[in-house]
Parts: C-alpha cells; sequence; structure tokens
C-alpha cells in the first residue's frame, strides 16, 4: 500500500472507529454512564482502580468534541489504588465533561471517585519500590524510550501508561537527572493521537532542537495492529514535544514494524535509523529525519529468533586505548531469552552506513546481561566523554504485569557503560556499573541493607547467600572451574505470581572473576563481574529485606548507596 492511501485508510479508521482520539472525533451517542461534572478547584480526578476488572473506558469530552479516550480498569468491587486524571489542559474548554463506559452500574468507582488539587492523593509507600532506581511514581513503566544527554542533563523517556499499573495506553513519560541515579519525574511528553499509542523510539538532538522518533500504534478493526513512525520536535530541551503535521514518516504493511533508533552517522555524514520489522532488523538513511531511505535488512539467519525483535540500537564502540572500534547492534528478543521470555542480544561488526555485517558466524548468540530481568536495552545519544551509556527495564513480559507492587509497576536497571573485550577467537561487549555509582555508595555498613551495594573480592570458587530471618534467601555460585556464575532464585520470597518466575540464571564469565558487585535494590539484584565480563539482572521480592549475607571463598565489603 502507497504512503498516501495508508495516511488516508489510517485517518478514516481514527474517525469511524473512535479508538484513540486527541479532539479530532465527534461525542459519541451517549455517554452510558455516570457523567461527571468536574468542580472548579479540583485538578485532578482520582480513578478508582481495580487490577482484576476488565477494562472500561474514560473519555474526556469538552467543546463538543471527545478529548481523549482511555481505557480504564474502573474499580467494580474494590479500590487497589487510584490513577491520576489531570483535568488542567481541559480547563478553559466549555462544556468539560468526564464519561464513563462499560462498566456496571453500581460499581464502587462511581462512589469513590474523587476530585481534588492533591498530586500525591493516596499515594502509599510501598514495600518494593525503589530507592536508587528509576521508576514512575504511579502507574505502569516499560521500555527506556528516547535517552539523550543535553547541557549537563541526562534525559530519559519510558513507555507510560498514567491510567493504571498494568500495559495499555501508551504515552512517553519523561525524567531527567544530572547524576544518573537521582531522577526528577517531568510528567507526560507524548500522549496518543489519531495515529495510535505512543511506543518506543528514540531521540536525536540537531543543534538546539530534540528531535523524538517513535512508532505510533493502532489497532484495526480487522485485527491487528497498524506501526507508523512519526516524528515530534522539541526547542525547549525535551520538555514538550511538537508532532510533525506531516506524520507518519515511514510506513509499512508488516504487522511488527517499530522502535526507531536514529543517529547522525558522521562517517557519511547522515541519518542513519534502525528499526525492528518482524524478526529482522531494518537500516534506512536520511537528510532531514523525514524522509527515509532503505538500505538493508539484517538478521534473518543470525542469532536467536525465538521471539520477536524489538528495540534495535546501532552505535559504534572505541577498543581499549581509542584503537580497534566496532560496530554493535543490539537487538532486544521476546520470547527467546536465555531463561525464558525477553532478554537482550547483540552482534558486533562493522557498518558503513547502508549495511551491518556481522563478524561470527551465524549461529554465535551473543546475550547483555544473564538474568531473566533485563530487557528493552538501548544507549543515550550524545553521551559526553564517547561514554555508551545503556539503561535496561528490569522486567520481563513473561510477569512483568503480574509482579507484587501495586501503584506502580517496573524499575529501569542502574546506569551501565559499554565497551569491548576479546575471549577466544570473538569480541564480547563489556557491561560495567556507570562511574556514577562509585559517588553513589556511601557508609561501609556490616549487614546487607533494602539499598546497597556488595563488593566481594574473590580468588576463586565462591558462594554467596543473602538471607532474611524468614528463611528466604538468594544463593550466587561463581564456579571457578567451570567459569560460570549463577544466581537462585526459587527461594527469594514471594515466587508464585508466575510459574515462570522461580528461576536459577547462570552466565558465562569468559576468564576468571577476582572482583563482583552486587547491587541491591528492594526488589532488584543486579551482579556484575568488575572487569564487565558478566551481567545479570534478577528482580526478587522477599517479604522483608535480607540482612544477612554468608560468603565462602571470598570477602564481602558492603556500602549504603546514598
Ligand atoms: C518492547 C515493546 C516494543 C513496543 C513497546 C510497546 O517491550 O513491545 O516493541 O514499542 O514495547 O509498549
Amino acid at each position: 500500500m502507497m504512503k498516501k492511501e495508508l495516511i488516508a485508510m489510517m485517518a478514516l479508521l481514527a474517525l469511524t472507529t473512535g479508538n484513540i482520539c486527541q479532539a479530532q472525533t465527534v461525542v459519541p451517542q451517549a455517554c452510558e454512564q455516570s457523567i461527571i461534572t468536574p468542580k472548579a478547584d479540583g485538578r485532578f480526578l482520582w480513578l478508582p482502580i481495580e487490577e482484576s476488572a476488565p477494562e472500561g473506558k474514560v473519555l474526556v469530552i469538552a467543546d463538543g468534541i471527545m478529548q481523549m479516550e482511555q481505557n480504564v480498569r474502573m474499580a467494580r468491587e474494590e479500590v487497589d489504588y487510584y490513577v491520576m486524571l489531570d483535568l488542567q489542559p481541559f480547563k478553559d474548554r466549555g462544556g468539560l465533561r468526564v464519561c464513563v463506559q462499560n462498566v456496571p452500574t453500581g460499581s464502587i468507582c462511581f462512589s469513590k471517585l474523587t476530585q481534588n488539587s492533591d498530586a500525591d492523593f493516596a499515594l502509599r509507600d510501598e514495600k518494593f519500590r525503589p530507592l536508587y532506581h528509576q521508576t514512575p511514581k504511579r502507574g505502569w513503566m516499560n521500555d527506556p524510550n528516547g535517552m539523550f544527554y543535553k547541557d549537563g542533563v541526562w534525559h530519559l523517556y519510558y513507555q507510560y501508561n498514567p491510567y493504571g499499573s498494568m500495559w495499555g495506553n501508551m504515552h512517553w513519560a519523561h525524567a531527567s537527572t544530572t547524576d544518573l541515579i537521582h531522577w526528577k519525574d517531568e510528567g507526560v511528553a507524548l500522549a496518543p493521537d489519531v495515529w495510535g499509542t505512543m511506543f518506543s523510539g528514540s531521540c536525536v538532538v540537531d543543534g538546539g532542537t530534540v528531535v523524538a522518533m517513535y512508532t505510533a500504534s493502532r489497532p484495526t478493526p480487522f485485527g491487528g495492529d497498524v506501526q507508523a513512525q512519526c516524528i515530534a520536535f522539541s526547542r525547549d530541551g525535551g520538555r514538550t514535544f511538537a508532532k510533525y503535521d506531516g506524520n507518519p514518516v515511514l510506513t509499512a504493511e508488516e504487522k511488527d514494524f517499530r522502535d526507531p533508533n536514529p543517529f547522525w552517522n558522521e562517517d557519511i555524514g547522515m541519518w542513519n535509523m534502525i528499526l525492528a520489522a518482524g524478526q529482522e532488523m531494518r537500516i534506512y538513511s536520511s537528510r532531514d529525519l523525514k524522509e527515509w531511505k532503505y538500505e538493508s535488512s539484517f538478521g534473518k539467519e543470525y542469532g536467536n529468533h525465538g521471539g520477536v525483535w524489538e528495540c534495535p540500537d546501532l552505535f559504534k564502540l572505541e577498543g581499549k586505548d581509542g584503537k580497534g572500534s566496532k560496530w554493535v547492534l543490539v537487538c532486544n528478543i521476546n520470547p527467546g531469552g536465555p531463561f525464558g521470555g525477553s532478554a537482550t542480544q547483540y552482534f558486533v561488526g562493522s557498518f558503513d552506513g547502508h549495511q551491518f555485517v556481522c563478524e561470527s558466524m551465524p549461529k554465535v548468540t551473543k546475550w547483555m546481561d544473564y538474568g531473566k530481568d533485563h530487557y528493552a536495552t538501548v544507549s543515550f545519544y550524545n553521551a559526553p566523554e564517547k561514554r555508551r551509556v545503556v539503561l535496561a527495564w528490569m522486567s520481563n513480559w513473561q510477569y512483568a504485569n503480574q509482579v507484587p507492587t501495586k501503584q506502580f509497576r517496573s524499575a529501569n536497571s542502574i546506569p551501565r557503560d559499554l565497551g569491548l573485550f576479546r575471549y577466544g577467537e570473538e569480541t564480547y561487549v563489556s557491561v560495567v556499573p556507570s562511574k556514577e555509582m562509585l559517588a553513589a555508595r556511601g557508609a561501609k555498613v556490616k549487614n546487607p541493607t533494602e539499598a546497597c551495594e556488595i563488593v566481594v573480592d574473590t580468588k576463586g570458587q565462591t558462594e554467596i547467600v543473602l538471607s532474611n530471618a524468614k528463611g528466604e534467601q538468594v544463593t550466587m555460585v561463581y564456579n571457578a572451574t567451570a567459569q560460570t556464575f549463577s544466581m537462585d532464585r526459587t527461594q527469594s520470597g514471594e515466587v508464585g505470581f508466575s510459574e515462570a518466575f522461580p528461576a536459577t540464571t547462570i552466565a558465562p564469565t569468559y576468564g576468571q572473576i577476582r572482583q563482583l558487585r552486587l547491587f541491591i535494590d528492594r526488589c532488584s539484584i543486579e551482579a556484575f563481574d568488575a572487569e564487565g565480563k558478566m551481567a545479570m539482572t534478577n528482580l526478587v521480592f522477599p517479604s522483608e529485606p535480607y540482612n544477612t549475607i554468608k560468603v565462602k571463598g571470598g570477602k564481602a565489603t558492603i556500602y549504603e548507596i546514598k
């Protein structure tokens, strides 16, 4: 289908199905249920949620036009938590109404709806809320998106559902930091529009302008989704974006065609962009980020194909001492990970602006992290000192919607710096905690705490057991003979919410390990070989923090994290 025809079809769908709307769609015939007329003094309307309830619809209508429509699990019998509907953007509009559809009359949500101006309304501390990892205050988060560095600030956007702690209603929310540890919540940056909900994508910095390129995904009445690539511009450093009125800039007929990642390629003096299409990656080039020329595809016969390829990245990494640079193609895959579900594989090779050539044999698969909770890894654009800093979403699609948190779901990993190392005949990507994690070290303590770093110096075979008074424990073993590191979370605490959760993960260490660094933050353990040859990220849900450590064959030093 030609781009023009596709655009016409999508526009027609937007009007006829009235599914995801922004100031385009006429008001539905009847506002079925309980119409709420917002009060003048209450900026926020708090929607009561029950996670086991089916999705209803919440519509905002003003000036006789539907302003937005979201799928919301409005509470029927019990309220699990509240989500915020911010009425500020509509306050000067005439005839503002909020209307609820597909929720039975008599449901508890109608008596519990609350309107006030308190942004912290009903916000509870949760025992699994991380203390030093980026996480949304409320709502659902998946992939990190559009990360870039500019004028001393690191920016992160992420896949976000403001209207529930399960996946849906995808927006881009924004957070920023100057030290890669303490994050400031910057609110929603991109909301759904007629082209669909806001799926993953990336940002580039082009002079004073930040350009976001993302996928708009929209279900069709005939089944399946249409996924189209769009761009948006920010002239205030990434705080607000104006969507390009020529969107979408790239379309295709494939079902899975998404997660664009553009970058300036100084070798050819042009923009390149990589995106995921089914089980391969497509590479494009452009002079203006608007018109894209297809260059080549990579991956059909390479690496792991146990699932859909998603969230790509492509960048050059310098070898040690600035020698022997290589291109690395990052490919997140779901399912198909080494221990089931989601994981990040990568390929090392060369790229001339047109084609990526993998230097390994097709059957070789390389994983960036050998835990179960490391997905959608992408890097910051424009990082200083030629650094390649990445974040991963710390979850797994096997159980991401079921993990035992409530008002929020998911956190991103600690920042990690990538490099290259050689082992045997292959070049691998090294992963180390970013140097900012050293600055986050606080006082030395005797016992593990809910937010700490444990450094274990090892001379060989080592066993580390973290436990609490409830007998919950995580066992880690560095097997110097087999050259492996493993983590057993089968008895780590709450594990029954998904059959796929209890597991022992195991990683090759590519030679000997001298020092391990373990980062604990309430519900996560990230383990690294200090030299970067092994990384493993796993979630854990102990009923109380692990406060005891036993180490055989090594010596542990524990630091609080500030
Ligand atoms: C990966 C992913 C992306 C998609 C996004 C939707 O986790 O499936 O491919 O853009 O999540 O939220």
